[in-house]
C-alpha cells in the first residue's frame, strides 16, 4: 500500500467520560490497561502506514509523552497541534502540507476497531479509479449520536447526516476513513455546521454532491466511548475478551489464576484468585483478594481482603478490606478502605462528576 499515510485525531477536549478525563486525555483512558489510542496506532501500523500526522490540542502534553516519537509502534509520528477543537474536518486542513498528495487513513483516537483495519486499507488501495473516498460503517443502537449513512439499493453512499433527531438509517460513521487528495477541495469547499465544526460528514457529502464515488464497508466488533461508565466497561471487555493468558508476576501456594489472565512483572499475589478475563498490571499486590472476570488492575494497585469484579481500576490505588466491587471505574492513585473509626459513618472525599453507589 504505497504512501498510505495516518491522520489520527487525538486532540478535543474529554468532557464526556469524566470524571476520568478531568485529569487525563479521553485517548488514553486505559481498556485492558493500555489507552484506546494506542490500540489505533497498532491497527495502522498493521495496515501498513509509516507516517502518522497526530493533531493534538489541549491536553498535547500527556499524549506526547505517551506516544513520543511513535517508534514503539514502528510509526514516525509528526505533532500537528489545534489550538481549538474546531471539527474534523478542520483537522484534515490544518494538515495539509504533511498529508501532501497522498492517500491517508483519518483515524479518531477515541475509536476502537476490533478487528483491525488491514482488510479495509487493501481494499482501499486496489480500489476503482472514479473512488476517492471509502468509509467504515457499524449497526448501532443509537444512531443519533453518531454520523448517520443513508445507502441506494446497491449499497452506494447517497447521503451523510451528522447526529440527525430522525436517523435515516442505524448505520453509524465509524471514525475510520479512507481518503485521496479530493478531500481538500471538500474541506476548502464547506461552512461550519450549526455545531460551529468544520464536519468531515459535510465534506464527505460535498464529494457525493459533486459526482465523485464513496464506497463504504460494514464492520462489527466497534467501540465508541459513549460517555457513561458501562460504556466504558464495555470497551474493557470487548478487549479483554481477546487477551492470551501470560504470568510474569508471582503467584505463592494458595493462590490460584483461573483463564485468560495476564498478570504482569512484579506483581504479586498472596492468598488471592484471578478469574480471567483479567489484567493485573505491573508490580500490583493481591492479598487476600478475588479479581473476576473482565476487570483491568491498573500497574502498583493493592487489593486487599476485597473482591473486585467487572471493573477498570487505574493506576496507583489502593482498595483495602470493603468486600466486594462490582461494575466500577476506580481513578488513579484513589483510596477505597474499611475503617473502624467511631462514630461509624461512610467518609467520602469525591472529586468532580464522580458517583458513588453505597450498598
Ligand atoms: O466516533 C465516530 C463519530 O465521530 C462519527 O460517527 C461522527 O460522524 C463524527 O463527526 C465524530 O463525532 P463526534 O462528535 O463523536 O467526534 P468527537 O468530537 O468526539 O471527536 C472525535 C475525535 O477527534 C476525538 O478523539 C477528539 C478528536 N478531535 C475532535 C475535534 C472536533 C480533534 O482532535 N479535533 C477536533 O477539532
Amino acid at each position: 500500500m504505497p504512501n498510505l499515510k495516518g491522520l489520527v485525531l487525538a486532540g478535543g477536549t474529554g468532557t464526556r467520560l469524566r470524571p476520568i478525563t478531568h485529569t487525563s486525555a479521553k485517548q488514553l483512558v486505559p481498556l485492558a490497561n493500555k489507552p484506546i489510542l494506542f490500540y489505533g496506532l497498532e491497527a495502522l501500523a498493521a495496515a501498513g502506514v509509516k507516517k502518522v500526522g497526530m493533531i493534538v490540542g489541549e491536553t498535547r502534553a500527556e499524549v506526547m509523552a505517551a506516544v513520543g516519537s511513535g517508534s514503539a509502534f514502528g510509526l514516525e509520528v509528526t505533532y500537528l497541534p489545534q489550538e481549538e477543537p474546531l471539527g474534523l474536518a478542520h483537522c484534515v486542513a490544518i494538515a495539509r502540507d504533511f498529508l501532501g498528495e497522498d492517500d491517508f487513513v483519518m483515524f479518531l483516537g477515541d475509536n476502537l476497531i476490533k478487528d483491525g483495519i488491514v482488510e479495509f486499507a487493501r481494499s482501499f488501495s486496489s480500489r476503482s479509479s472514479d473512488v476517492v473516498a471509502e468509509i467504515l460503517l457499524a449497526k448501532v443502537p443509537d444512531p443519533h449520536r453518531f454520523g448517520v449513512a443513508a445507502l441506494d439499493g446497491d449499497g452506494r453512499v447517497v447521503r451523510l447526516v451528522e447526529k440527525p433527531k430522525d436517523p435515516p438509517s442505524d448505520l453509524a460513521l465509524v471514525g475510520v476513513y479512507f481518503f485521496d487528495a479530493t478531500i481538500h477541495r471538500a474541506v476548502e469547499s464547506i461552512k461550519p455546521s450549526g455545531r460551529g465544526e468544520l464536519e468531515i460528514t459535510d465534506a464527505i457529502q460535498w464529494l457525493i454532491d459533486s459526482g465523485y464515488r464513496v464506497s463504504s464497508k460494514q464492520i462489527s466488533g466497534y467501540w465508541k466511548d459513549l460517555g457513561h461508565p458501562e460504556a466504558l466497561l464495555e470497551g474493557n471487555r470487548l478487549v479483554l475478551e481477546d487477551i492470551e493468558r501470560r504470568i510474569d508476576g508471582e503467584l505463592d501456594e494458595e493462590s490460584i489464576v483461573e483463564g485468560r489472565v495476564v498478570i504482569e512483572a512484579g506483581a504479586r499475589l498472596v492468598r488471592s484468585r484471578v478469574r480471567g478475563p483479567a489484567v493485573i498490571g505491573l508490580g500490583c499486590l493481591l492479598e487476600d483478594a478475588f479479581v473476576g472476570p473482565f476487570t483491568s488492575l491498573g500497574e502498583n494497585c493493592e487489593l486487599r481482603s476485597s473482591e473486585l469484579e467487572n471493573s477498570i481500576v487505574l493506576g496507583g490505588t489502593s482498595i483495602v478490606g470493603v468486600g466486594r466491587i462490582e461494575g466500577s471505574i476506580v481513578g488513579k492513585k484513589a483510596v477505597i478502605r474499611k475503617r473502624k473509626l467511631l462514630p461509624r459513618a461512610n467518609r467520602l472525599v469525591v472529586g468532580d462528576h464522580s458517583i458513588v453507589d453505597l450498598a
